[in-house]
C-alpha cells in the first residue's frame, strides 16, 4: 500500500494542526484521504491552504467522511443546498457564529464536523477560535468528571435562532430563518466519547445547550456557567488567521469554534458545508 505524503504541523498544545502538500480540489486517492482523516481524529481541527474549490469539490471532500447537512434555517445555496454561505458585508455589524458553539448541536443526530472554506477574507480580523472540548473535560478533577458522566443535556436551537438569538438576525447577504415554535429539544450526554479516537469530550456549548436533563433551567445555570467558563481557557484553544482559499475542517464533537467579529467596513465571504452523523 502506499503512503501518501502529507506533512502536518500543529499549530498549538491542545488541538490544531495544519496540513501541507494536499490539493482538495481533486479525487484524492485512498491513501491521502486516510491521512486526512487521521489527522482529523488526532488534531481535532486541521486547515489547509492556497486551496481553489469549486462547490462541487467542496461536497466532494465532506462527502468522503459522510453525507451532507441541509441547514434547517439558514437557506444554502440555490443550486447547492449543502452549501452554507457565511457572508458579512462591509456595511453590516452582525456576524455569524460570533459565539462559542458547537455545530448542530440542536439536532438529535449532531454533525461530525464543518468544513469552512475561506473565498474573501478581510485584510485583518475575522479569524475563527477553536477549543478542545477534549482538553476542557481532561483538565477537570476527576470527581466532576465522575459526575458529569452520569449526566444529559437538553440542546434546541430555540434561542439562538430565535428572533432575540445572534444567529438569526437579519442579515444582507445570508437568509435565516428563525425557529421559534418550530425547534425540537434533543438530548445528549454531557461527555461524549469520540467513536474513533475513543478521548472523551465535554458535550455542552452556551449556544445550543440549554439545561441539564431532570433539572430545571435555574438549578442548571450554575453548573453550566462553570462549564462554559473553564472549557473556553486559552490555553484548551488554538486561532486561525484566514486568507483566500484556507480551509478549516473541525470536529464539532469535540470542538467549539467561535468568529470573531473585528473587521467592520470589510468583507469576508466563507462557504460552510457540515457533515452529517453517520
Ligand atoms: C461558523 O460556522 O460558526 C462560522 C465560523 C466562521 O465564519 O469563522
Amino acid at each position: 500500500m502506499t503512503k501518501a505524503v502529507i506533512e502536518i504541523r500543529r499549530t498549538a498544545g491542545a488541538l490544531g494542526a495544519e496540513i501541507l502538500g494536499v490539493d482538495l480540489s481533486g479525487d484524492l486517492d485512498n491513501a491521502t484521504f486516510d491521512a486526512i482523516h487521521q489527522a482529523f481524529v488526532d488534531h481535532q481541527v486541521i486547515f489547509f491552504r492556497g486551496q481553489a474549490l469549486t462547490p462541487e469539490a467542496h461536497k466532494r471532500f465532506g462527502r468522503r467522511f459522510g453525507s451532507l447537512n441541509v441547514h434547517p434555517y439558514v437557506k444554502g445555496m440555490d443550486e447547492h443546498p449543502e452549501i452554507m454561505e457565511i457572508i458579512k458585508e462591509p456595511t453590516e455589524t452582525t456576524n455569524f457564529g460570533g459565539g462559542w458553539h458547537s455545530d448542530m448541536s440542536f439536532l438529535e443526530k449532531p454533525s461530525i464536523g464543518s468544513i469552512l472554506y475561506a473565498l474573501e477574507v478581510p485584510d485583518f480580523g475575522g479569524d475563527t477560535l477553536f477549543a478542545s472540548q477534549a482538553a476542557a473535560y481532561e483538565a477537570l478533577s476527576p470527581g466532576l468528571q465522575a459526575t458529569l458522566e452520569g449526566l444529559n443535556a437538553i440542546h434546541s436551537a430555540g434561542r439562538e435562532y430565535s428572533s432575540k438569538g445572534s444567529s438569526a438576525q437579519k442579515r444582507q447577504s445570508m437568509q435565516v430563518s428563525e425557529a421559534e415554535g418550530l425547534a425540537g429539544e434533543f438530548i445528549h450526554p454531557v461527555v461524549k466519547v469520540h467513536p474513533e479516537s475513543g478521548r472523551k469530550a465535554l458535550y455542552v456549548n452556551p449556544a445550543f445547550t440549554m439545561r441539564i436533563d431532570g433539572w430545571t433551567k435555574r438549578e442548571s445555570k450554575p453548573l453550566l456557567s462553570f462549564l462554559f467558563e473553564h472549557s473556553r481557557q486559552e490555553a484548551f484553544t488554538t486561532r486561525f488567521r484566514w486568507s483566500k482559499g484556507s480551509v478549516a475542517f473541525w470536529d464539532n464533537r469535540s470542538v467549539w469554534h467561535y468568529a470573531l467579529n473585528d473587521y467592520h467596513g470589510q468583507r469576508r465571504h466563507m462557504r460552510r458545508v457540515t457533515v452529517d452523523a453517520n
